[in-house]
């Protein structure tokens, strides 16, 4: 395995601002695929390689063989990652003559990690057309907006724990008074006139780039790792494999950082309608397809931190570099269960991938992902895995610079094969 994946994994993070860049950034990878709107009826031919959106953030894309097929081989991994969503309104003028703007947070992020650094804005605007209304992607792409932290001098205890308000201590300084508004700087860079802004969704994003590093060039560290590292592992893995006994689909799914319960998220109607559609279109039924079908849930794992090893399982702890991460969780939220463990494990010995695990420290409960929320919608053989990092959730976060492409070639490996289910609980690798 090399480094040269992760280099790539860097230009495409730098690509995805936003949960709604990195569904354009996915569909504009896949070269050659119809997009199917949702609006229509789908005609689908063997051969034919196809992709949707839902509420621009969400995306599956799937190929159906021109050969035999059975069952439904699924990737999974998200499009959003922990950031500040601007309110509308968004901008406080003063203290002073300074502009600030007013921000939520979106998901659960480590604060004071968004601190001090330049950030910028992304999203989308509604924008008013002769006809109604249409959705533009935009990015501000330049260092705009800094929380900046209060002087040691003026808060002697700041090393020793601080407890940020999000009300007044994360809100970003965008300028002094007589500036440019955000809004109109995002109207220019869409190429559209402010008064035609109908609405805007947009939020905060780290400027610094990523950057592989360490000794030997061993780590990675950018913005968003979680879960694009995965994503484009899955991307890749999607896209090199050759036709296999599967009908191979790769899920992006947004708002899994705010617990999956939209239109476009894990807990919404997307994949059932999808996968059904497919199943309608081609004459199958989809209980018999879905009961030959297998989900690869993929979302970043915690590796053991190297100054705090003691808040890891004692066994079940990945190192990065490691290989992939399989997450288990007796309460479940964590979908693997011996079945799905041992398909993909051999799929893994068969790819020359390297195994790990991870579970909570036993009095930890952890944290979850959607393999169990998609699993309440389509009950499908589900694994959960993910690559080992550091520091979840912070603005800028560590892994492997290795394990990008042990992601890829497993899941190359799986989009490759098929399964075929023989009564309950026997399972053919092809
Ligand atoms: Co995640």
């Amino acid at each position: 395995m090399d480094k040269g994946m992760t280099k790539d994994l860097l230009a495409f993070i730098g690509r995805c601002p936003s949960n709604f860049h990195t569904a354009a950034a996915v569909r504009r990878e896949l070269e050659g695929y119809e997009i199917l709107q949702e609006g229509e009826v789908w005609n689908l031919r063997p051969g034919g390689r196809y992709c949707l959106t839902r509420n621009g953030a969400s995306l599956v894309a799937f190929r159906v063989p021109a050969g035999e097929w059975q069952g439904f081989l699924l990737a999974a991994g998200h499009s959003d990652s922990p950031t500040f969503q601007i309110k509308t309104g968004g901008e406080v003028q003063g203290p002073e003559n300074y502009l600030r703007l007013n921000t939520e947070r979106y998901g659960g992020m480590l604060y004071d990690s968004w601190l001090d650094r330049p950030l910028s804005a992304a999203g989308r605007l509604l924008v008013r057309t002769d006809r109604g209304v249409e959705s533009r992607l935009v990015e501000i792409d330049r260092d705009l907006l800094l929380i900046p932290r209060v002087a040691i001098h003026m808060n002697r205890r700041a090393n020793e724990g601080m407890a940020y308000d999000p009300k007044q201590d994360l809100l970003p300084l965008l300028g002094l008074a007589g500036g440019p508004s955000l809004l109109s700087l995002a109207a220019e860079c869409a190429g559209v006139r402010e008064e035609d802004v109908a609405a805007s969704e947009l939020s905060l994003y780290v400027r610094e780039p990523g950057t592989i590093w360490g000794a030997a060039g061993e780590f990675v560290s950018a913005p968003r790792l979680d879960d694009l590292q995965c994503v484009y592992a899955a991307l890749r893995g999607f896209l090199s494999a050759s036709e296999g006994r599967g009908l191979p689909v790769l899920c992006v799914f947004d708002s899994e950082e705010v617990g999956s319960a939209t239109r476009q998220g894990a807990d919404g109607t997307l994949l059932r309608d999808v996968l059904g559609r497919i199943c309608a279109a081609l004459g199958r039924e989809l209980p018999v397809e879905i009961h030959h079908s297998f989900l690869v849930s993929a979302d970043n794992a915690h590796a053991v931190h190297p100054n705090h090893p003691e808040l890891a399982d004692p066994q079940n702890r990945p190192r990065l570099n490691g290989g992939v991460v399989i997450k288990h969780s007796a309460s479940r939220r964590y979908t693997t269960d011996a079945v799905s463990e041992a398909v993909f494990a051999e799929l893994c010995r068969r790819a020359g991938v390297p195994v790990q695990h991870f579970a909570n420290r036993s009095d930890m409960a952890g944290g979850s992902t959607l393999g169990n929320i998609v699993g309440s919608h389509v009950s499908l053989n589900t694994v959960d895995v993910g690559l080992g990092q550091l520091a979840m959730h912070s603005a800028y976060e560590t892994a492997g610079a290795l394990d990008t492409a042990y992601m890829a070639e497993a899941l190359r490996t799986f989009y490759s094969a098929g399964l075929t289910v023989r009564g309950d609980g026997e399972i053919e690798i092809h």
